[in-house]
């Protein structure tokens, strides 16, 4: 299954996003061009899951330096860089944002000897190698994924990390997608209905588009679910990883994992392994993005839910910790705890 989620224009000037504030009621594509149209869009959560704004921003970065009018490499690596440090400061928990720029980065700095139109050429080519690699990761993914699931299974998932936030089948949904090719029928329980809705909004469309039998719960259904033996694997996606098997994901998931761990159901985590950051020791060295209280008040509603002057705590995400986690399925296999080992084996 392929949503066209991130394209670049015919003229390689700007980068074609579909809007995913919109879904599921309406399908808008946005044309950007701009630093500060792609800060926004990854800002927004127009784009979001945590492989797609890598590759948007890769692809945006690509856009950008096409524009840039210098062509001596000192001066062109100065807006290049600050192009790059403005998008990395978007949003800070998903690692592939700054990894997919960092990638960016080396291409301009490892051919400096080149001159301005090839380095940009250079890396028109590294933004595209980045979005056909996360192809191939959530095909691998997918397969090793199905290993873990039989047909007819039950599965519950917690906000979306489908194809809308990559570039194919998407990490957590990746094994029922390629199933479904498949012809096998697995059940999904589809949560995250506050503060975001992309449960609601992004997994339910992804699964009904690809004839997957789903039930919307909202979050705090899930206990209720697992205890009638509804729910025979948990499957999550990803913002980083630390060396230890913590887990960043989408505010929620780690109660879905206490929850997992109390009624014996096994939780795995699934995420390419350009989501691992072996520089955060533990989950404590995350940094947490907190969002606007205005997404808990009001977003998505008509009217206000709550009273305007109450104050708001809104973190985007949590952090599983690494005992509640039964195996990370990457694209390179699948990992066992203890995670510090499996961890450092496969990222050598
Ligand atoms: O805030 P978001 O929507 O970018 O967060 C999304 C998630 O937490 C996803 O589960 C994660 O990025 C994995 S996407 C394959």
């Amino acid at each position: 299954m392929k949503i066209e989620n991130i394209s670049l224009s015919s003229d390689k000037e700007d980068v074609i996003i579909l809007d995913q504030t919109q879904l599921p009621n309406s399908t808008e594509y946005l044309t950007l061009g701009t630093v500060e149209e792609m800060y926004d869009a990854i800002f927004h959560l127009k784009v979001r899951g945590a492989p797609a704004i890598g590759i948007f921003a890769a692809y945006g970065l690509y856009c950008l330096s096409r524009k840039i009018k210098e062509k001596e490499y000192d001066k062109f690596y100065k807006k290049f860089a600050a192009y790059a440090d403005y998008l990395e400061s978007s949003r800070p928990t998903a690692v592939n944002l700054s990894w997919a720029l960092g990638r960016m980065r080396r291409a301009v700095e490892k051919n400096r000897e080149c001159s301005v139109e090839e380095i940009v050429e250079l890396l028109g080519k590294e933004a595209e190698k980045i979005q056909k690699e996360d192809m191939d990761m959530c095909q691998r993914i997918a397969e090793y994924g199905l290993t873990l699931i039989k047909d007819g299974d039950g599965i519950l998932t917690h906000c979306n990390a489908g194809p809308l936030a990559t570039s194919r089948y998407g990490t957590a949904l990746g094994p029922v997608l390629l199933g479904r090719e498949r012809n096998m029928n697995f059940h999904v329980f589809v949560d995250e209905t506050r503060p975001l809705l992309q449960g609601a909004r992004l997994t339910a469309y992804e699964l009904l588009k690809a004839d997957v039998d789903a039930m919307l719960i909202c979050d705090n259904m899930a206990a209720s679910v697992m205890k009638k033996g509804w729910v025979k694997a948990c499957f999550v996606g990803c913002d980083r990883i630390a060396a230890n098997g913590d887990t960043a994901n989408k505010i929620g998931t780690s109660g879905v994992a206490i929850l997992a761990k109390y009624f014996g159901i096994p939780f795995y985590v699934l995420g390419p392994t350009s989501t691992i950051d072996m520089s955060c020791k533990s989950g404590d060295d995350i940094k947490i993005e907190l969002r606007d209280g205005e997404e808990i008040k009001r977003k998505y509603y008509q009217k206000p839910m709550a009273p305007e002057n109450i104050k708001c705590y809104n973190p985007a995400f949590d952090v599983t910790d690494h005992e509640l986690i039964t195996g990370i399925v990457t694209e390179r296999g699948i990992l066992r705890a203890p995670y510090s080992k499996s961890l450092t084996e496969i990222m050598k």
